[in-house]
């Protein structure tokens, strides 16, 4: 099976201080590896937007990863910078994957409205941003995964043809 290449950025500041675990990291990386991705790189960092953003640049221009997973920040607190960080590295938006993730997520919680979450490209890298909980991030996942690995195909080059599913 082909693999692809990942990077994970959870945004946590408690995490990056080392004051709570990060659950949801690892259950997005024990999902994906699962599904014929590499996780390359793994980092908790602050809210902060412009390291977050900083993360996302290195992950795509540098280690050229074909896909980053974020989780946390999404929501409404002050400190919730994720989707500014991830626009900023944009190239290009990706919205049916984000609303895809609000409609499936609508019909478990309908507090899944609160999640600011965006994905775009930038260039040949898909970034996808999940919610905060382990819990959230199980849902988002379960429903987007399928669909993913053809969009990374054609994002890369690969696969044109769109085969109905
Ligand atoms: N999506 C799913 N599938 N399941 C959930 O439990 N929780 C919501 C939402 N999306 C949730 C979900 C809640 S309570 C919030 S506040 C937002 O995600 C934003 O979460 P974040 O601030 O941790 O990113």
């Amino acid at each position: 099976m082909e693999r692809f290449l990942a990077g994970i950025i959870t945004a946590s500041d408690k995490g990056s201080r080392g004051e709570r675990e990060d659950l949801s990291g690892p259950a997005i990386a024990e999902m994906i590896e699962a599904q014929g991705y590499d996780v390359v790189s793994y980092k908790v960092l602050s809210d902060d937007e412009d390291g977050l953003y900083e993360e996302m640049v290195r992950l795509s221009d540098e280690v050229g990863v074909d896909v980053i997973f974020t989780t946390g920040g999404t929501g409404l607190s002050p400190r919730d910078n994720m989707p500014e960080a991830t626009l900023r590295a944009a190239t290009k938006q990706v919205p049916g994957i984000s609303e895809a993730i609000r409609a499936y997520s609508l019909s478990i919680t309908p507090r899944a409205m609160l999640s600011r979450a965006v994905s775009v490209m930038r260039n040949r890298t898909l970034i996808i941003n999940l919610p905060g909980s382990p819990k959230a991030v199980k849902e988002s996942l379960e429903y987007a995964l399928p669909s993913l690995a053809h969009g990374i195909k054609i994002m890369r080059g690969e696969d044109g043809e769109c085969a109905r599913k």
